[in-house]
């Protein structure tokens, strides 16, 4: 799994080294509920990715490539200086009703498999989180518009996440925690950071994650720390990587480093990038 279009570089599907023998995810960042000042719409959703990711991209990547699939991520930290935030909504069914029908047009438009959760402000009592965007997943998912649901909790969100992990999970398919906000750099407590998150979340569904030019552990070490995640008996399902805009400077190194690395266990699980 890969953001791509958050930063305002121009980047495109194709600059990304993407192997057919895995499933391929980019998530598209970000679909968010705000007009372009930053202010809250009740739940309806915009797209605000860089505007070079459009439809007949989309489309042509996804004909291209049997194995990739389209998301888009839901918030994130900010647009443009406005910090964003998860708020109460007045009315939560009609916050879940916009929230449906925005993203389902979202996700028609551009022809997208799913969405990824990426709220990374809560207010104190943030309880109408896991009911509200619960439900649009497990809407989205029974009416057949999306197919895949992900989340992307950090150490100061995870109590909102297993919430909504807690009540939904089942219509959750991956967990792409954020594990670079662990702010772990070894190996070894990369293995610890992830011993304990698969304890909040299933053990399977937990990605191992890496951020270019980021924190956390940075270079091979995240080769070496997935290893010693799977010397210790866990299941690599794949990883997720922030972000393509990132890589663009460095020829999408832990890209192809990170495919190579599943594709070579794919005979014995099934990973996805
Ligand atoms: C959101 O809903 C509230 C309450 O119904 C309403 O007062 C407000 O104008 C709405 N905001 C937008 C941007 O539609
Ligand atoms: C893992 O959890 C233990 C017990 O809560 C804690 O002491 C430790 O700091 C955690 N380590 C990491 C790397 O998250
Ligand atoms: C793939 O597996 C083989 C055999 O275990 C190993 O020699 C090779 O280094 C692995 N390649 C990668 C990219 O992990
Ligand atoms: C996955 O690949 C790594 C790197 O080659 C290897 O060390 C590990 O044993 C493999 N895991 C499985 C389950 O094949």
């Amino acid at each position: 799994m890969e953001y791509i279009g958050a930063t305002g570089v121009s980047i495109e599907f194709t600059s990304v080294p993407i192997s057919q023998s895995i499933d391929f995810h980019f998530i598209l960042s970000f679909a968010i509920d705000a007009d372009s000042s930053g202010n809250p719409q009740n739940g309806t959703f915009s797209p605000y990715w860089s505007s070079t990711l459009t439809p007949k991209a989309v489309k042509s990547i996804k004909s291209i490539y049997s194995n990739v699939k389209v998301l888009a991520s839901l918030s994130g930290w900010s647009l443009g200086q406005k910090v964003l935030s998860w708020y109460n909504p007045h009315d939560q069914n009609l916050w879940i009703s916009n929230a449906f029908f925005s993203l389902k047009s979202i996700i028609e438009t551009y022809g997208l498999d799913g969405i990824d959760i990426d709220y990374e402000r809560f207010p104190k009592h943030h309880e109408s989180f896991a009911y509200c965007i619960g439900e649009v997943i497990a809407r989205l998912k029974k009416k057949g518009v999306i197919s895949v649901a992900t989340i992307a909790p950090f150490y100061t969100t995870v109590i909102p996440y297993i919430e909504l992990y807690t009540r939904y999970g089942d219509h959750i398919d991956y967990v792409n925690y954020q594990f670079y906000t662990d702010k772990v750099k070894t190996p070894e407590t990369y293995l610890e950071a992830f011993r304990n998150r698969t304890q909040q979340f299933d053990k399977n569904k937990v990605l191992p994650s890496y951020e270019v030019n980021g924190r956390g552990i940075q270079g091979d070490a995240f080769f070496e720390a997935l290893k010693l995640v799977e010397d210790n008996g866990f299941i690599i399902s794949g990883a997720m990587i922030f972000s393509a805009d990132a890589s663009l400077s460095n020829g999408f190194y832990y890209e192809k480093k990170t495919q190579a690395y599943l594709v070579n266990n794919s005979t014995v699980t099934s990973g996805n990038l």
